[in-house]
């Protein structure tokens, strides 16, 4: 079976983690969470102090920190510099500035690198999730899914997420990412042409999995 490589985007809350992790596992793939590097790099700008309004200081610690994804599907793993910050990068305050950092074209570049080394050495193929992956990362992707789902269904899963959260609050701090990953100039949010358009607002998980599942083995 040659190597395929599955490129799954979409905004916040459609379940792209969850669906793309499962698919993975279920069909012997690696698999990405390029979200998760792009809050890595977050982490480490908060951490050293550099200013997140300013692109242009952003723009030239972008090459400074190794960041570097485990691909297995049953145990992702990602560190900077050598420490484990799969925890730390989930931070309210990581994620309300992760936008403005993945907006930088030289953080852009500098992850994309990263992206396309991790697919070409996969060698029984990949699942990469996250926003470009099909327009910009990997354009001849064998398969390419566009997750969406009402701004009501993610925020409902969103804040369940979390476990507590306010429905409305995450609403608004959700739709207010998605409008800055969508709107940046250097590769924003988008679907590509020839992806598949998947709802999930009315679907559960193993649906939106066995989906997604179908459409692999179509191509296979
Ligand atoms: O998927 P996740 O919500 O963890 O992604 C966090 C952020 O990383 C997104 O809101 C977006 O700003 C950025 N991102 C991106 N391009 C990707 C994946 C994520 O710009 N391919």
């Amino acid at each position: 079976v040659p190597a395929v490589i599955v490129a799954i985007d979409g905004p916040s809350g459609t379940g792209k983690s969850s669906t793309s992790k499962a698919v993975a596992a279920q069909l012997g793939l690696s698999y990405l969470d390029t979200g998760a590097q792009y809050r890595a790099i977050t982490w480490w700008m908060v951490n050293n102090g550099i200013d997140i309004a300013d692109p242009a200081a952003i723009a030239d610690a972008a090459g400074k920190p190794d960041i570097v994804s485990g691909t297995d599907p049953a145990a992702p793993t990602i560190t900077v510099d050598g420490t484990d910050v799969a925890g730390p990068i989930r931070t309210q305050e990581v994620t309300s500035k992760v936008s403005a950092v993945s907006a930088v074209p030289e953080v852009r570049a500098r992850i994309t690198e990263l992206q396309r080394s991790l697919a070409a050495s996969a060698a029984g193929g990949i699942v990469v999730e996250g926003r470009d992956i099909g327009t910009t990362v990997l354009p001849d992707a064998d398969l390419k899914v566009f997750l969406t789902a009402s701004a009501e269904a993610r925020a409902a899963r969103r804040s369940g997420e979390l476990k507590g959260a306010d429905v409305q609050a995450t609403r608004e701090a959700l739709l207010k990412r998605d409008a800055a990953d969508s709107s940046r100039k250097t590769s924003p949010l988008a679907k590509a042409d020839d992806a598949v358009e998947v709802d999930t607002s009315d679907l559960t998980l193993p649906q939106v999995i066995a989906c997604v599942v179908s459409l692999v083995e179509e191509k296979r």
